[in-house]
This record gives structure tokens, sequence and C-alpha cells, in this order.
């Protein structure tokens, strides 16, 4: 198994990597960032490797290249990297660890013969955490042999290997965003609305964990359908108008995520869920009128 891995772009992703494969022994080579004092903040976070604020071919004498810049950023720093290591890309294995992006990206590495492909942890990662990496999935995808290596580097770092195809990549993240990025914003919302009615942060917060801990065991427990309460669940629709009218004191937003929301519930939840749209849809428009 490769030991030595590079590092391009060591924010909260490629950090948090680092730090586990150096702890598990893995040498640590390059670690570029933009900027003289990130990458050398990097390095000291990650414990070994050689700080550069600006790509170098020393990247690719690493077994394992793994770019860690935004999305957007890596069709243009697999240009470079190619251009900077042309041969030496040969027998290489780059991988990126894009959620949405499969490794058409790094097309510019695949063409001067690097592996490329990507690795892709379903887990949340700051700038002051490091998740325990132990059963979280890795979503492996790209050339044959860039799946081993991420395989590999997958199942030493504590998680599950799970090859996906490239044109599922953009969904199987939106659903990881739905329930990190978009549960987060909901659930400050809620919060929010808690202290817009009295509540201070911290008794908003202690308020709503213990229903949201409780939602999820329910969720894992009983299944998606046992585990739904709340007006529509119940067929109270007067209360969901309620709820809509009540809304509307509130920035645009909050009434319309949770007009969409409740949607979305009869969706994925309701036994029928033609029936009860019909009757969400009769109750948000009564919700209009009441606030008209
Ligand atoms: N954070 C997560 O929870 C998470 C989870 C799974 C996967 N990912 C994936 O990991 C990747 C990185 O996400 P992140 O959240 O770690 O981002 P981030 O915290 O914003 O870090 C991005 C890093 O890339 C560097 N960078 C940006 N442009 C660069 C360039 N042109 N050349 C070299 N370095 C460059 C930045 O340098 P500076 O420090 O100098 O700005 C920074 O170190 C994304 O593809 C994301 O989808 C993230």
């Amino acid at each position: 198994m490769s030991r030595t891995v590079s590092i391009v772009g060591a924010g909260r992703l490629g950090r948090a990597l680092g730090r586990a494969l150096r702890q598990l022994g893995w040498h640590i080579g390059p670690v570029v960032t933009r900027s003289g004092a990130h990458s050398r903040a990097a390095v000291r976070a990650i414990g070994g490797g050689k700080p550069f604020a600006t790509l170098t071919s020393e990247v690719m004498d690493a077994d394992v290249i793994l770019l860690a810049t935004p999305d957007d950023a890596l069709a243009d720093v697999a240009r470079q990297l190619a251009k900077l290591a042309g041969r030496r890309c040969r027998g290489k294995v780059v991988l990126h660890a894009s959620g949405a992006l499969d490794d058409s990206v790094l097309r510019a590495l695949a063409r001067c013969g690097a592996a490329t492909g990507s690795i892709h942890p379903m887990q949340t990662f700051t700038n002051n955490s490091q998740p325990n990496l132990k059963g979280v999935i890795f979503a492996i995808e790209g050339h044959s042999r860039a799946r081993r290596a991420a395989g590999a580097m997958a199942r030493a770092l504590g998680g599950i290997p799970v090859p996906v195809t490239s044109s599922s990549k953009p969904a199987y993240h939106a659903a990881g965003t739905l329930v990190a990025g978009h549960a987060l914003a909901l659930t400050e919302a809620a919060a929010q609305l808690l202290i817009k009615v009295g509540f201070t942060r911290a008794h908003a917060v202690v308020t709503l964990l213990p229903l949201m801990r409780q939602m999820l065991d329910n969720f894992e427990k009983h299944g998606p359908r046992a585990a739904w309460t709340g007006p529509a669940s119940r067929g109270d629709y007067a209360t969901v108008a309620k709820h809509r009218a009540a809304l509307r004191r509130y920035p645009r937003e909050f009434g319309d995520s949770y007009a969409t929301l409740v949607r979305l519930s009869a969706r994925v939840l309701a036994k029928n869920p033609r029936a009860t749209l019909k009757q969400l849809e009769r109750a948000l428009k009564n919700s209009r009128r009441k606030s008209q």
C-alpha cells in the first residue's frame, strides 16, 4: 500500500486527512496552499510535510497526490500540475476529494500518464474538529488503479470505500449537502425563531438538540414513516396554515423554506403523497388569506 502522500489544498479536509494519515505512519510530502503562512500552519496542524505557497513539481514525488482545493480550482490546478510535472505524472495516482465532481476534472493529469480518481468522505470537516473516520463512507470513483489506491486509503483511515459512478456523483453529494449544510441552516433558523420569541441562544440550543437527537434515533431505529411527527403527519392542516402565516413576519426565506419542506415531507414521508400534497396546497393558500 502507498505510504507517501502530498497534499495540494490543505484547508479543512486536507489538514484532517493529512493529520490522520500521518498518525497512521504515512510520510507526508509537499503541502501546498496559496500562501506561506497557510501552508506552514497546515504543516503544523498535520504534524508533517514540507510547506509550499505555490504548486511545485515536487508534489509528484509522492505515490499518491491528494488534491483538496475547492471544486472550482481543481481543473486549473490539474492543468498547472500537468504542465509542471510532465513525464513525472506517469505511474502516479492523483485523487481529488470533491463529492460532486468526477475524475474527468483531472483529465490534464490523466493525459500525461497519471491514474486519476476521487475519494470523498461523507463527513463534515471544520477548522476545529477532527472527526472520527471509523465507519465513514468514502465514495470512490475513477481509473481502476486510482480506485484501488483510494480504497486502500479509505480502509486505512477506518472508513468504508463505496464505488460511485461518475454520473451519480452530483446526486450522491446533494444527499450529503441536504443533511449537513442544509440541516444546519434549518437548525439555525429554528434557533433564531426561538430567540425572536424570547429564548436565549443557549436555551434555544438545549431546546432543539434533544428534539433533533430523538428524531435521528427514531429514524435509525424505526424508519422514516414511523419517525414522522408534526402537524402534516396528523393531518392538522389548519396548524400548518398557522405556522406559514406566522412566518410571514420573518425574512422571506423562513416561510418559503417551511412551505417547500412541508411539501417535501408529503412527497417522501406520507403514505399517500398526492392526497397529502393536495391538502397542504389548500392550507398554504389559506395561510395567505389569513395574513392578508
Ligand atoms: N470540508 C468538508 O467537510 C469536506 C468534506 C468532504 C469533502 N470535501 C472536499 O474537499 C475539498 C476542499 O474542501 P475544504 O472544505 O477543505 O476547503 P477549504 O477549507 O476552503 O480549503 C481549501 C484549500 O485549498 C487551497 N487552495 C485554494 N485554491 C488553491 C489553488 N489554486 N492551489 C492550491 N491550493 C489552493 C486553500 O488555500 P489557502 O489556505 O491558502 O486559502 C485551502 O488550503 C473540496 O473539494 C470539498 O468538496 C470537503
